[in-house]
């Protein structure tokens, strides 16, 4: 009988190391063959990214919206780009974008290569051709030598500057947080309410169904019946059963990057933790996600989650913008 008891608890407790093992940093950070990772490379995408000459006029770059000191985010409900004008959905992190197969609110992109030039091409974003981009760099003398070195042989094209830039984004990778610690072993890493709250986010909330892996996200696309107009995945493909569908995002991070969904229209993470425990906004909205069910989280549950979700906060990132840009 004792063996048995034992034999149970060991069970129990090598069942629980192996569920949090999936929180863990996979071992490598991926990147594509046609597209090696060197320092020269790393060093022009990231001119490229602060470089505001990458806007229609000289006043938008990638990091205005994607602010590092903002874990990537911009702190406004949606986009504003060249001019002031008002994108529809709100900026993503690229934090651990490397990570990702899918990227966009709508999963339109494969890879980050093909991603770089949406935003520089989106008329309310930076508002600049792929060809007169192109023509802009080349007049860049700087730029000319720099590519030269970066990418010998082939130059400033689409497909170089696209990949210096997603060359840098894939070094944008999420550092240890409290709650990592924790996985790893440290008891005292994070406070008996968040470990609650983590219970919660695995079990009765049911968070863990689309929210997991390393990145908190297994980039399913679901409507959460927020009730927007937004047609999210239905515009790449136009079954019925994508209207309002949206990229689940990472949760890394999330307690400093409100406000909050592809619509930017929640403020607080309680509210966002509310909404997602509780069947949506709209609990009766036709298409919601039948993985996206009313799990009537309380008030004080919703607490306890929000309080687990702080504990993925990493330390604000130090990254600072290149002194000068190539002349
Ligand atoms: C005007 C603000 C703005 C600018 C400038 C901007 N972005 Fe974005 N970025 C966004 C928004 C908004 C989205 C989400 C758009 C969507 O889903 O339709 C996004 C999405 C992304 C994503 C996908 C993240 C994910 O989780 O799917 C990446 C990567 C990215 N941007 C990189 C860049 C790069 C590189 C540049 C510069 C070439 C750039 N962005 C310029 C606002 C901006
Ligand atoms: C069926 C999949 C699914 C489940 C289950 C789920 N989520 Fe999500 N979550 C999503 C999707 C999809 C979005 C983005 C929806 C949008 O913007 O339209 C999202 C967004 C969020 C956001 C906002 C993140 C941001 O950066 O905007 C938070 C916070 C969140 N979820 C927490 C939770 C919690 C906590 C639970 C459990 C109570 C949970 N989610 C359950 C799919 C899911």
């Amino acid at each position: 009988m004792v063996k048995l008891f034992l034999s149970l608890t060991l069970l129990c407790s090598l069942s629980f190391a192996f569920d949090r093992s999936i929180w863990l940093r996979p071992k490598e950070i991926p990147s594509l063959p046609e597209s090696p990772l060197t320092q020269q490379r790393v060093a022009l995408g990231k001119l490229l990214f602060f470089d505001p000459r990458l806007s229609r006029d000289d006043t938008v770059s990638c990091a205005s919206c994607h602010i590092p000191y903002y874990y990537w985010t911009d702190k406004v409900p949606k986009a504003v780009g060249i001019g002031g004008r008002k994108g529809t959905r709100n900026t993503p992190t690229i934090i651990n974008a490397a990570y990702l197969r899918t990227f966009f609110w709508d999963a339109r992109a494969d890879s980050l290569e093909m991603q770089a030039l949406g935003p520089v091409e989106a008329k309310a974003e930076m508002d600049l051709s792929p060809d007169r981009l192109v023509a802009k760099l080349r007049n860049i003398k700087g730029y000319r030598e720099i590519f030269d070195k970066a990418y010998p042989g082939e130059g400033i094209t689409k497909e170089t500057i696209a990949k210096a830039i997603a060359t840098f984004e894939r070094t944008v990778v999420s550092k240890e947080s409290p709650f990592d610690r924790w996985v790893k072993g440290d008891r005292e890493a994070i406070s008996e309410e968040a470990k609650e709250g983590y219970e919660i986010f695995i079990s009765e909330g049911h968070c863990k169904s689309c929210h997991n892996g390393f990145n908190f996200t297994n980039e399913s696309l679901n409507n959460i019946a927020l009730g927007d107009s937004d047609p999210g995945a239905f515009i790449l493909n136009k079954n019925p059963i994508w209207k309002g569908s949206f990229k689940t995002p990472t949760l890394r991070n999330v307690a400093e990057t409100s406000p909050y969904f592809h619509d930017g229209s929640v403020h607080t993470l309680e509210e966002a933790v509310y909404i997602c425990g509780n069947g949506g906004r709209y609990k009766d909205l036709k298409g919601r996600s039948p993985f996206f069910r009313d799990r009537g989280l309380s008030m004080t549950q919703v607490r306890k989650v929000v309080r687990f979700l702080e504990t993925l906060t990493e330390e604000r990132p130090k990254i600072e913008p290149p002194e000068t840009f190539p002349q």
